[in-house]
This record gives C-alpha cells, structure tokens and sequence, in this order.
C-alpha cells in the first residue's frame, strides 16, 4: 500500500505552509480513530532518561503542537515522547504572516513564528483534560517568556509556567534559544544563566523536586560559550539539556531565494551544525545530564547518528513535514538497531 502521506503531501505543498500545519494536525487528530497513519508495531527497547520510561527515543520537538491540541494523536504515530509549548504565561499571537517558508529541494524551514500560543492558563485546561497516565510516553512541556517581558524579569515569567505547569508535565524545558524572541538568546550566557536557573531549581524543589528540567539551546553557540553553559548546567545539577533549537546560519543554502527571510532555519541543512554542537556538549557535560539531540533529522539514519553522537534521545519537527509519519518508524527502526548493538 502507498504511504498515505505521499499522497497527501503534493496537496499540503500547494498551500501556505501555515495554513496547511493547522490543517495536517486537525488531520491527525481526525484519522486516529479510523487507525489512519497508525504506527506499525515494532519490537522496542524501553529506556530511562531523566529517570522516566521511554518506549523509544524518537520525540516530537517543541513548536508543532504549541497548545496540546493532537497529543494523543501525535502518539499513535510511533513516538515515544511528545513535547508541546513553548508557552509564555500570557497568549500571544506571535508575528505577522507569512512567517513560515519551505525550502522545499532542501527539506528544510525558515521560521519567525514568535511563540504565537494560547497562554498557561489554555494550556493547563488542555492538558488537564489529557489522561497523562494514558499515554504511552512522556509528555514534556517547554516554556518561554512573553515578547514584552524585558530579560530582567523573564525569570517571573519562567517561573510562573513552571508553578502553573508542574502537576501536569513529566519534563519541564526552560527554552532561551529561540531566535524570533528579540533577545532571548542572551540568557545563554554564564551570568544571565546562572541567574535564571538557579532561583528556577529552587522553585522546582519547592514545588516537586521528581520534576526534571531541562535547558534548550541555539545552534549558534562558540565553543567558549558552550563551555560556560556545560559548567552552569553542571554546577547547579540541571537534569537535561536540548541541542538544539533553529539557526540563524545561512551558510548552507546562502543562495537559495528565501535565505533572506528573517527566523531560524531547521530541517536538513540544519543537521551537520547541530550534530557538531550535539558532540561538543557531549564531551562537555557529565553522563548524568541527559541530552537530547534535535536537528535536520529527516532519515532514520540521522537519528542513530545523534544517539551515536551521544544523545539519550532525538526530537524531530521539520522532517515530519518533508516525510510524513513514516520517518517516525524509520527514526525508530534505525534507533533500535544502536541501541541493540550498543546492549551487546
Ligand atoms: C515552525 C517551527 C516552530 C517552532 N517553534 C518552537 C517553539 O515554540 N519552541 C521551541 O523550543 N522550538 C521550536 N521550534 C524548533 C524545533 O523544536 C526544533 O528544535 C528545530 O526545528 C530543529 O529540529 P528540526 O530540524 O527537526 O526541525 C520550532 C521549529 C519550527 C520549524
């Protein structure tokens, strides 16, 4: 039988990207009952990361479910955990359209969304209304501050996700690397860092010391920066850390007709940065901090190759857009194969 998505997809391609995201998800969430696009079985490793179950390591990255709306959907697909947000504490509608490109010859994205979501509070009914214990994995939750929070109180607003989101997340991500939030990326550095983390942690064992939290960083990062982050992360006993979010390179499709728009590139051009970076924090940070690798996964061999590099698990976004549903269970299949190798 043809994969379902080959057909759709020429479909989706004739419209505004955005426009045909909102449609794919209302999709997904129609064809789980009637079984469409669900993941084939497959024999599964189960592992622990951040001291929770994990079916598989193939997660969806933050961005494509902003508000919760095809969690369980997104699930029947084969994934083995899903994280939704980034939310900000109050709704925003992000910047204005277009805001979305498709480099369609090199399967990769150029996004300025600007963390267009529904707020905490539509999430936390969202999320209340989801069974977590029904599901089959983890569900993460990223969180982010609001556009007209000024860095020197984006704390409030971190802090504000994590009380209003800890009952109802089995990770929490703190995500500072986004690069359409006007300087947002500033609270990468050791000082602002270390500020920000430290009074986050102490909430978090206020609140619910079990709840891991994790860090999500840019692409973007010197060798020196990504030094002082292993360091803070280390220090202050962070459970996790992503690597990593959207570039703001064009170095990989410089001639390319929408290498001028303003975002984060993400998708196949992304994945030789990102495995670069993934390699240095590796090396960077003790085995107890688990990593999570994201980028420019749009093969099953893309995955292995991040868990070879050394991360515990991989996320996917932009590749699902260029594949469909059956990059999941190729993620899935060549994970496995690492993961029996290295068991033996
Ligand atoms: C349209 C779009 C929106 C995104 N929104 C978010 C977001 O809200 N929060 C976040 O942490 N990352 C966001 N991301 C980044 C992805 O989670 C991921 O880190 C990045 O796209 C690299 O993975 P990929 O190459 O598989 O897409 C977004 C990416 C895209 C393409």
């Amino acid at each position: 039988m043809p994969d379902p998505y080959s057909l759709l997809k020429p479909l989706l391609f004739r419209l505004d990207p955005e426009r045909a995201h909102g449609l794919g998800l209302r999709g997904l969430r129609l064809a789980r009952p009637l079984g469409l696009f669900r993941a084939p079985a497959l024999p599964e490793r189960e592992l622990r990361v951040l001291g929770l179950r994990f079916p598989n390591p193939v997660g969806v990255a933050a961005g494509l479910d902003k508000d919760a709306e095809a969690v369980a959907a997104l699930f029947a697909l084969g994934f083995g955990f899903v994280e939704v947000g980034t939310v900000t504490p109050r709704p925003q509608a992000g910047n204005p359209r277009p805001r979305l490109y498709r480099l369609v010859r090199e399967e990769g994205l150029i996004n300025r969304m600007g963390f267009n979501n529904a707020g905490l509070q539509a999430l936390r009914r969202r999320l209340e209304s989801l069974r977590r214990e029904s599901l089959p994995g983890p569900l993460g939750v990223n969180i982010g501050r609001n556009k007209t929070t000024p860095n020197e109180e984006a704390l409030a607003d971190y802090r504000n996700c994590l009380e209003g989101l800890h009952e109802l997340a089995d990770y929490v991500v703190l995500n500072i690397s986004s690069p359409n939030t006007p300087g947002l990326r500033e609270l990468q550095s050791r000082e602002a860092l270390h500020a920000l983390l430290e009074p986050l942690l102490e909430c978090r064992d206020r609140l619910r010391p079990s709840l891991p939290l994790v860090l999500k960083v840019a692409p973007d990062l010197e060798e020196q920066e990504i030094e002082a982050i292993c360091s803070v992360v280390e220090n202050l006993g962070l459970e996790g850390l992503i690597s990593g979010n959207t570039t703001r390179s064009r170095a990989e499709i410089a001639s390319h007709a929408l290498a001028g728009e303003e975002g984060g590139l993400s998708g196949a051009p992304l994945l030789k940065r990102s495995n670069r970076v993934l390699e240095l924090f590796r090396a960077g940070l003790p085995p107890s901090v688990a990593l999570i690798g994201a980028g420019g996964i749009t093969r099953g061999e893309h995955a292995a190759a991040k868990l070879q590099r050394g991360a515990d698990l991989v996320q996917v976004y932009s590749g699902l857009i260029f594949r469909g549903p059956a990059l999941v269970t190729e993620c899935r299949r060549s994970c496995l194969d690492v993961l029996q190798r290295e068991a033996q």
